[in-house]
This record gives C-alpha cells, sequence and structure tokens, in this order.
C-alpha cells in the first residue's frame, strides 16, 4: 500500500471555476453531426431531426458550452451555405476531412439544438479560406435583432452568440489557409476589430498553437498576442494524449505535460501584457482536449471521399477514463486562468457519447469522470500541496503516484478529485480537513476496473460505471481512504 497525505484548508483559494470549464465541441466531421446529434428518422427525433436519446446523454453529462462547426472544418467552410430552405443548399466538399457536407445543419438548426440540448454556442469563424467579410456578416446574422441585410435573412430573435473563435489552429501546416504568425496576427486582429464593430459585447479567442511540439509554440502566442493583445479576450490551446506501446506509465502521466503546457501559455501571455504595459489579463480557452489515438488514424490525406464517414471514433478503456478525469484535475487546477475547455468532440468522434445510426446510443468510459466532474467540481478550488510517493516514467520522469484536486462548493461542501497512478498499488490517502470542522459526512466514488482494457460497447455500455465505495472515515477532522491502483476516485465531504 502507498500512503499519501494532503491539507484542504478554504483559506488557499486558488480560483474560480467557471462553468464553461465542462464545454464541448461539435464539429461537422464524422458523425458528430449526421448520425450523432442530428438523424431525422431516427425513432427518438424531435420535429427537428434532432435525437433525443443523445440530447438526453448531453444534457447529463453536464456540458454547458458547445464549440461549433469546427475544427479543421471551418477552415474550408462557407457559412452561408448552411442557410435558406435546406432543399436549396449545396453539397460542398469538405477539404478538412475529404468528405460531403450537404449542409443540412447550418448555424440555424446548430442554435436549435443548443437551445434544446441546453448548451450555449461557441462559433468560430473561418480565417483559413476566408476573412473579415465573412465573419463579421456572421456575426450580423447572428446577433444584429433585424432591420439589415443578414438579421433579416436569419428573422426571429436574435441568438445573442457571446463567444467567438478567431478562426482553428492557423499555425498548422495541414490547415486550409494556414498561415505564419505574423499573417494570422494582422488577420486576427482586424477580424476582430469587424465582429467587434457589429457586436461590441462579443468576447474572442485568438489562435494559440495547435499543440506544445509545434516548432513555433510560444513564439507563435507572442506575436498573436503581441499583435491583437487588446483585441482578444482568450488564447486558445489544444492537445491530445495516447497511449505510445505498452508505456501505461507514461500515458497515466500526461496531466503533467497538460500542466506544464498550461503554465508556458500564461507565462507568455503575462510576458506579453508587462511588455506591452496592457492592464488586462488574457485568459485561456482550451478549446480542444482529450485521449485521441492518433497512431491509428490513416490521415486526412489518405481518405477516400465519402459522405457521413466512421472518422476517429475511438473506442475508450477505463485507463483512458482515468486520464480523462486527470485532465480535469490539471483544468481545474488552473481555473484562475483556464475559463473555457472544451472535451473534443461530443459524439461518435473521440467522444464521450456513441451512436449507431438508427440505432442504440451509450456511454463510454471516459463519460462518466468528465459527468461527475462536471457536476459537482463547480465553486472555488483551493490550493493542495499533496505529499506522495513518486512513480517512474519513460516520458516524464518521476511523477506523484496522487494527483488531486479539492472544491469548495456554494453549499461550503468539499468535493477532492483524485488519481492513483499506480497500475498495482493501491493509496492509502490521509486528508487533514482539521480547517472545516463542519464537514461531518463523506462519500467514495471510483472509476476503475480489474482489467485496465474494460470499455463500453453497444452490446455492453454498462462494462465500466462508476462505483460507489465504502464511504471513508471521518474522525477528528482527519479523513482516510483507499484509492484503487489506476483509478479516478471523487471524495465529496459535506
Ligand atoms: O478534433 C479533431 C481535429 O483535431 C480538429 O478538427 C482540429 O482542430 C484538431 O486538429
Amino acid at each position: 500500500m502507498h500512503q499519501a497525505s494532503l491539507t484542504v484548508d478554504p483559506a488557499f483559494r486558488a480560483g474560480e471555476v467557471d462553468p464553461r470549464l465542462y464545454g464541448s465541441f461539435v464539429e461537422h466531421m464524422g458523425r458528430c453531426v449526421y448520425t450523432g446529434i442530428y438523424e431525422p428518422g431516427h425513432p427518438t427525433a424531435d420535429e427537428n431531426g434532432f435525437r433525443r436519446d443523445v440530447a438526453g446523454l448531453v444534457r447529463e453529462l453536464g456540458v454547458p458550452l458547445v464549440r461549433y462547426p469546427g475544427g479543421n472544418f471551418v477552415s474550408g467552410y462557407r457559412w452561408e451555405d448552411g442557410i435558406g430552405p435546406v432543399a436549396d443548399r449545396p453539397t460542398r466538399l469538405d477539404l478538412a476531412w475529404r468528405s460531403l457536407e450537404t449542409n443540412h445543419v447550418g448555424v440555424n438548426e446548430f442554435m436549435t439544438w443548443a437551445k434544446s440540448a441546453g448548451v450555449d454556442p461557441m462559433m468560430a469563424v473561418n480565417l483559413g479560406t476566408r476573412g473579415i467579410d465573412a465573419a463579421r456578416s456572421l456575426v450580423e446574422y447572428c446577433n444584429i435583432p433585424g432591420g439589415t441585410y443578414w438579421s433579416d435573412l436569419r428573422g426571429g430573435d436574435p441568438y445573442k452568440i457571446k463567444t467567438w473563435c478567431l478562426g482553428n489552429e492557423m499555425d498548422g501546416p495541414w490547415q486550409t489557409g494556414h498561415k505564419t504568425a505574423q499573417e494570422y496576427a494582422r488577420l486576427a486582429l482586424e477580424t476582430a476589430k469587424a465582429m467587434r464593430q457589429v457586436d461590441p459585447s462579443i468576447e474572442l479567442v485568438a489562435c494559440g498553437s495547435s499543440n506544445r511540439q509545434m516548432p513555433t509554440f510560444g513564439s507563435w502566442e507572442a506575436t498573436v498576442l503581441g499583435e491583437a493583445y487588446d483585441a482578444v479576450d482568450y488564447i486558445s490551446m489544444h492537445a491530445y494524449y495516447q497511449q505510445h506501446g505498452d508505456d501505461r506509465a507514461s500515458f497515466l502521466a500526461v496531466a503533467t505535460d497538460m500542466d506544464g503546457f498550461i503554465d508556458d501559455v500564461i507565462a507568455t501571455a503575462d510576458h506579453v501584457r508587462a511588455v506591452g504595459r496592457h492592464q488586462k489579463r488574457i485568459n485561456i480557452s482550451f478549446d480542444e482536449w482529450n485521449v485521441w489515438y492518433q497512431s491509428r488514424f490513416v490521415g486526412e490525406t489518405n481518405l477516400e471521399i465519402e459522405q457521413t464517414p466512421r472518422l476517429i471514433e475511438d473506442v475508450y478503456s477505463v485507463t483512458d477514463a482515468v486520464v480523462v478525469g486527470n485532465l480535469l484535475i490539471s483544468l481545474l487546477r488552473h481555473a484562475d486562468r483556464v475559463k473555457i475547455g472544451c472535451l473534443a468532440q461530443l459524439v461518435n468522434v473521440i467522444a464521450p457519447i456513441m451512436t449507431e445510426p438508427d440505432g442504440t446510443v451509450w456511454r463510454q468510459a471516459s463519460f462518466h469522470p468528465f459527468a461527475l466532474t462536471a457536476r459537482y467540481g463547480q465553486g472555488t478550488v483551493l490550493q493542495l500541496a499533496p505529499s506522495s510517493p513518486l512513480l517512474d516514467t519513460a516520458l516524464y520522469g518521476e511523477v506523484p503516484a496522487l494527483d488531486a484536486v479539492a472544491v469548495q462548493q456554494p453549499d461550503g461542501g468539499i468535493v477532492l478529485f483524485a488519481v492513483n497512478r499506480s497500475q498495482d498499488t493501491p493509496l492509502s490517502l490521509d486528508i487533514d480537513l482539521r480547517a472545516l470542522p463542519a464537514l461531518s459526512t463523506a462519500s467514495h466514488t471510483a472509476v476503475f476496473d480489474p482489467d485496465p482494457d474494460a470499455v463500453n460497447t453497444a452490446a455492453d455500455p454498462e462494462r465500466v460505471v462508476p462505483t460507489s465505495l465504502d464511504d471513508p472515515k471521518l474522525d477528528g477532522g482527519r479523513l482516510q481512504a483507499v484509492l484503487p491502483p489506476l483509478s479516478w476516485n471523487m471524495l465529496r465531504l459535506s
């Protein structure tokens, strides 16, 4: 048995959780939209063609915000193709995923779905093949009440979309309309100005690096913010992780990489703030993150042109679920600066929710730590300084066996999210709660399995579910709990 300890003290506040930290992402890619959220003719479809069974799980997942419509897709997208009578809309070749896009779902349909699923939109504009004019027209279409060309075409109440992404992964050579940092910085600045001229109340996300390994990482952020600091509110981050070969130990430690990545971006943004004598701080929109087995993907250039192809429908194991829970711990730990997070993606495409066309819907293993964190991880993040044994990893050196974050909820209750990264040894956790004498009851829920490769499937959708463990003992201001090997845990104290 490993031994670890930590102290929870509400005097040490780290930051407030923005509920948008638990956002997700719907891209016109694979089966995320078509036969994912939208499938007219499905037995559960509503009058607009959206699957009620999927919308029900989106609500259960606890997602408050959904980024749309891409992703790489947005860099070739003409949003005007997706408005007007559906029968008149063109079918286009989407270059990002070599797919046929029928445009049966466009901005109006997405907004109808968002309302029915109870989520706010986060809209991306195309800064790949398009630019200022298309972006400002889309803001006019969505947010101006009426009396102008684009707003009158919309009709009805304005959508009042608050948060907008200035393109997607513009640093990536795979992106249609890829740009250098300087080219993007100028375009982002001028597009931001025009979009705010239409609606000054919007907030804007500038593209950061596509991942920490990009050769331009760091200098990209510095150049973009150096040009556009005052015109934007957030810089984006994207990160996908996977297990390489049989190196599960390193995979279980990827949250340490996410921690370092976030710290680097904060340092870069704050450097630009200092140099430019800026007042405000730029916060982070971590608007794509997840486990993604990219090594299994054939690559977009090798795809046959298809309509609604099955693309990157990764099946997540309990190990993947523990890692997703750990990545959420990393995001929460940075709640003072990471204000938006988007689990990429929402349905079928590297997603917590899976569907079969004309068939069932089910929760992947990763659904569970996400849904529980989104539900209970609201309030104030508290600083922790855990003491934990270390584990050796090939990619990240020595890492703590225990990773944890504590959140004080608005009612004063404490929720501790914790992972035990050891694959074979349980971890006895001693928690000092003497600063919180009113706490009297505790519960322990965990996601783990004797088989680290256990998965949920359509045929066996409840193979991996959260388990309630024996209530931990709370005695004299101390709580003892045992975290199973390779587990994600939630300890709730009220
Ligand atoms: O989420 C899948 C893809 O990953 C997105 O389209 C792109 O932004 C990222 O590279």
